[in-house]
């Protein structure tokens, strides 16, 4: 009775409603809440899915590689500043716990480093630190408990970061698509050679390709020869980065449909005089989406890692309403790029665009989704 009192004065009804409509009403208000706190924002939801899909590798990697060791330092190259970053090594480290648990073995200690560019709000991260901390210490408080200690690692993961054979554990999730820059050499005589395109698109020029696959092959081997100084020998990374669904980038089906609605918004501004077509056609994104190949091509020539285990995935987003998450993904990712070159009174209208753009894409059929590559890497004993 008190209880329907408190619920009836809580939505000012009138009596007139059943107690039991009013609790039903109530348990779907709170069933709405419970759902909406649960969820990740908008523009989280696509490295969500991106993690779930890679969890069960990279724990069974983890696993393996953390199986012996005392202190376990594990690094997240790319990290952001939203609550996936905590999810992945929470799960890891809860993992190794168990592993060691079952083998009646002490817990080791471990050892986190959230590594981003300086830009990244390690604030907002930082104040997520301590609930983590808190879950994991509860969850083993048994036996003189669990210690984490978590350090940020601002700046390029293209380049040096932590100490020599200081590393167990590696991962890097929806992060290393992205080039340390636009590949020089776009401008052929000061005239843009990638009219029209804002990556590398399949209509895109060869030379165009070549100058983007020249960049990664720059940067991706630095990455490499970086992480193989700073792993152990037999450490593991676990890297998941968007990539090419056939190795021939001119074919169709490797078209990135978000970066084709961004083309396609940018020239329809072009066409009503909102932009000029000169800035369009000098805009260009430093995100290069390797195939399986070029992947495997890359980690043989650096010669440190041997390839545990390389999968493709295809994340094609029907419901209705993922012309809106995804926009709102790719504006939460492009959006300082897009005002750096076109000024920030554009980005309103263009995401505007680019969600409807998208939107007629699904209804005429043709995808929206995007392709996933993850690589498990193992440093070799041998370099
Ligand atoms: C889409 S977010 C992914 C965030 C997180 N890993 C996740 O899965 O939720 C990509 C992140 O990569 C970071 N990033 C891009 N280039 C980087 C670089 N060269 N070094 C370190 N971080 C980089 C960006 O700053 C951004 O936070």
């Amino acid at each position: 009775m008190l209880t329907t009192r408190v619920l009836r004065s809580l939505y000012s009804t009138s009596a007139t409603i059943s107690n039991h409509t009013l609790i039903q009403f109530h348990s779907f208000v709170c069933f709405f809440l419970f759902v909406y706190c649960c969820m990740p924002p908008f523009s989280q939801m696509f490295q969500k899915e991106v993690i779930e899909s890679v969890m069960d590798i990279t724990l069974s990697s983890a696993e393996g590689t953390c199986a012996d060791v005392e202190t376990v330092s594990i690094a997240d190259l790319g990290c952001s500043s939203g609550r996936n970053t905590l999810s992945v090594v929470e799960n890891v480290i809860r993992t190794v716990c168990e592993r060691r648990r079952e083998a009646m073995r002490q817990l080791p200690e471990f050892m986190v480093f959230l590594n981003d560019l300086p830009s990244n709000d390690f604030n907002a991260l930082f104040s997520l630190v301590p609930e983590f901390e808190q879950k994991l210490k509860a969850e083993h408080d048994d036996g003189g408990g669990i210690l984490v200690s978590v350090a940020g690692a601002p700046g390029s993961f293209y380049g040096r970061r932590f100490p020599s054979s200081s590393l167990h554990f590696v991962t890097s999730f929806t992060s290393l698509h992205w080039l340390s820059q636009v590949p020089a050499g776009l401008l052929n005589k000061g005239e843009p050679i990638n009219k029209g395109n804002v990556y590398m698109s399949p209509a895109s020029s060869p030379s165009v390709v070549t100058r983007y696959f020249e960049q990664f092959q720059e940067d991706f081997s630095m990455f490499l020869r970086s992480r193989s100084q700073e792993l152990v020998v037999g450490g593991r990374m676990v890297l998941s980065m968007l990539g090419r669904r056939s190795h021939d980038i001119h074919k169709k089906i490797n078209e990135f449909p978000l970066y084709e609605a961004l083309s396609k918004s940018l020239s329809i501004f072009v066409s009503q005089k909102m932009i000029a077509e000169e800035k369009v056609d000098s805009f260009n994104f430093p995100l290069y989406t390797p195939s399986t190949q070029e992947l495997e091509d890359q980690v043989y020539r650096e010669g440190s890692f041997t390839i545990d285990s390389m999968k493709q995935y295809y994340h094609d987003w029907m419901f209705e309403n993922a012309p809106n998450v995804l926009s709102k993904t790719f504006r939460a990712a492009t959006e300082s790029l897009i005002c750096h070159h076109f000024g920030e009174e554009i980005i309103e209208p263009l995401f505007e665009t680019h969600t409807r753009v998208l939107y007629e894409r699904l209804m005429a059929g043709e995808g929206i989704g995007w392709c996933q590559i993850t690589v498990v890497l193992c440093k070799s004993a041998t370099r």
